[in-house]
């Protein structure tokens, strides 16, 4: 996944463009570049390989390229290695078309053939740079202008973009189009902004335009113009964006980790008190009536990583409080299955940046199959937002750590929200039941903030294993659960091999990778399966592994077992993974750093996966 920005308007292209593209680094960081222009002076390209420090030195931050229009480009590699060479902007042969762009072109080789056959030649291996000189093609064929030139080349694509192009006979103006990934325009005070997403731009606009699907957009200063694929103008509405500019920046913490891990009490309190009213869950502006609620025979959750974890644990919290059966499956490979589905069914799709290609995929899959689909996201306006049945959004705000917390933290309140409100339409729980559950989902935010007052004990433990070369994470039911988001996280953000296991499992093979000294992780909050954990954490600890329990307060026992035991404030069971996974990130963090690694920008990653 790429970040891409564009500005035209009265003021210098460059340094805005920098500033936009550092926002949007959490999107990709392999290289970058931009390309501006004065009038109809010739369009100027600067790209750099690594981070977009090394750009901003190469163009002093941008002020070396003079010009009011412009684009650039933060990179994520797909096609072709990370190389100057392969960075964007891209140009057509003779520089009439300049792009950047975020996505896959899948059928690009053909299209190089294509162009090949037309005397066009490539400089890179990237399928962006097929995709322009594609334009130029219908651009110079056609000699219809930009709208028809996009649109055509938009019909012969396969795959997904958010592109941004500038053409060297229409200066001070920028086209774009996108399909599956996203965009946002702002315009404001003479200018127009274009970005994959609201951070880029939070600083100098928030009256922003969603550019649909196969839509084309034209910008010029301080005004934007839509078109459709038939190269009709559409007439749009702009929104206005409520957050808060300093919500995405690190305000005084040394990494946005850390930050937005100390921001889940708040993402807690703002998820709960958007979905609670006057003690009641409202379900209302989602279309969840209890009259659908009472229909649904089963329940499918499909997402990918973190967001996959979250349904794990929601599954079993529905099935033990509203009775309904939950299949939970992975994106990628839930839709290359043929499963069958019953059609009395709610399909949900949770999802933070709302553009992960897998997820969206699934449910496009389920939307034609005609089961009702409800997405659970945190970002307003994103695609699987927008092509879902009903929508619940987290109200985590802006998360910039590629590694997911505190969205994590506020999926985790809708699916612990949907369970009670089908348990109670569904007659399994009284009123006092559910009072009581709601009562006690309100002190979720307090027991959090309680866990951060073992930070140091946690940090002085991720240092003394900061050098390890397995970590084990260990549990049962819902501990299974958290043993997975828990694993997940020190994985991507310290690069140490590490794997979560079914507890009873262990004795089936994994056990035999246990060593002396190997750290392995036992979660235990389910009072019913405690005993068999603490057993499961005999059990490694007899082979030479060395323990951590994470516990409840008054489960004592588990230090008779454990090297080293972490506690959690007592909740309801249901609610624990809201708890046991504070520790966890905390302890996934302080290795990273003292590992010396970028928590915020872990190697091979992206924030938001809009490719397959
Ligand atoms: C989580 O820390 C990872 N960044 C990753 O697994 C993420 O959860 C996954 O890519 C799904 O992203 P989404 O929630 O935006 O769909």
């Amino acid at each position: 996944m790429c970040g891409i920005v564009g500005y035209v308007g009265p003021q210098q292209a460059g340094r805005i463009l920098l500033d936009g593209l550092s926002k949007l680094e959490y999107r990709g960081y392999d290289s970058a570049g931009i390309a501006v222009r004065d009038n109809d002076r010739p369009i100027e390209i600067v790209k750099a390989k690594g981070r977009l420090k090394v750009l901003a030195e190469k163009t002093n931050n941008g002020d070396a390229l003079r010009g009011t229009t412009g684009i650039g480009h933060t990179r994520w590699a797909t096609h072709g290695e990370p190389s100057v060479t392969n960075a964007h902007p891209h140009h057509s042969n003779d520089s009439s078309v300049v792009a950047v762009h975020n996505g896959i072109i899948e059928n690009y080789q053909e299209i190089r053939d294509k162009l090949t056959r037309h005397n066009y030649t490539f400089y890179s291996e990237t399928d962006t740079e097929a995709f322009v000189n594609l334009i130029d093609y219908y651009y110079k064929k056609y000699s219809m202008g930009p709208i028809d030139a996009i649109s055509k080349a938009m019909v012969r694509v396969r795959g997904s973009y958010a592109i941004a192009v500038l053409f060297k006979d229409y200066p001070n103006e920028i086209y774009a189009a996108r399909k599956d990934n996203p965009m946002i325009i702002g315009v404001k005070d003479g200018a127009s902004y274009l970005a994959s997403d609201v951070p880029a731009i939070l600083n100098y606009t928030r009256n922003i335009y969603y550019i649909d699907n196969l839509e084309i957009a034209r910008l010029t200063p301080g005004e934007v113009h839509f078109f459709n694929i038939d190269g009709d103008e559409v007439e749009k509405e702009s929104v206005e964006i409520k957050w808060d500019a300093k919500a995405a920046e690190k305000n005084g913490y040394e990494h946005f980790m850390i930050k937005e891990i100390h921001e889940q009490p708040q993402a807690v309190r703002d998820t709960i008190n958007s979905l609670v009213k006057d003690d009641k869950i409202d379900f209302t502006e989602a279309g969840l009536t209890d009259e659908i609620i009472g229909k649904i025979n089963r329940i499918y959750i499909v997402s990918c990583g973190s967001s996959y974890h979250v349904g794990v644990a929601a599954r079993y919290n529905i099935e033990k409080l509203a009775g309904i059966p939950v299949h939970v499956e992975l994106a990628s490979e839930f839709r290359y299955r043929s499963m069958p589905m019953d059609p009395e069914s709610l399909f949900i799709v949770i999802s933070q940046s709302g553009e992960t290609a897998d997820t969206l995929a699934a449910l496009r899959l389920a939307k034609e199959q005609g089961l009702s689909t409800l997405a659970i996201v945190n970002v307003v306006g994103s695609t699987i937002a927008r092509e879902a049945d009903h929508v619940i959004y987290t109200m985590a705000g802006p998360e910039i750590a590629v590694a997911t917390t505190k969205a994590y933290s506020a999926q985790l309140i809708v699916t612990y929200l949907i369970a009670i409100q089908f348990a109670l339409v569904r007659g399994r729980i009284d009123e006092e039941r559910y009072t009581a559950l709601l009562t006690e989902m309100q002190t979720l935010p307090k027991k959090i903030t309680r866990i951060f007052e073992d930070t140091e004990r946690i940090q002085w433990f991720a240092a003394k294993h900061s050098n390890d070369k397995d970590i084990f994470f260990i549990g049962r039911g819902l501990d299974y659960g958290i043993s997975m988001e828990g694993s997940l996280k020190l994985k991507e953000v310290s690069y140490i091999h590490s794997e979560a296991t079914a507890a009873g499992e262990l004795k089936h093979g994994t056990i035999s990778l246990i060593e002396n000294g190997t750290l392995v992780v036992g979660i235990l909050t389910q009072n019913e399966l405690i005993e068999k954990m603490l057993s499961n954490m005999e059990e490694v600890k007899s082979r030479g592994a060395y323990v951590l329990g994470l516990t409840t307060y008054g489960n004592y026992k588990t230090e008779d077992v454990a090297d080293f035991t972490v506690y959690i404030p007592r909740t309801e069971e249901m609610f624990t993974p809201s708890l046991a996974i504070i520790p966890l990130q905390l302890l996934a963090y302080y290795i990273s750093v003292s590992r010396g690694l970028d928590v915020d920008k872990p190697r091979n990653l992206a924030k938001s996966v809009t490719v397959e």
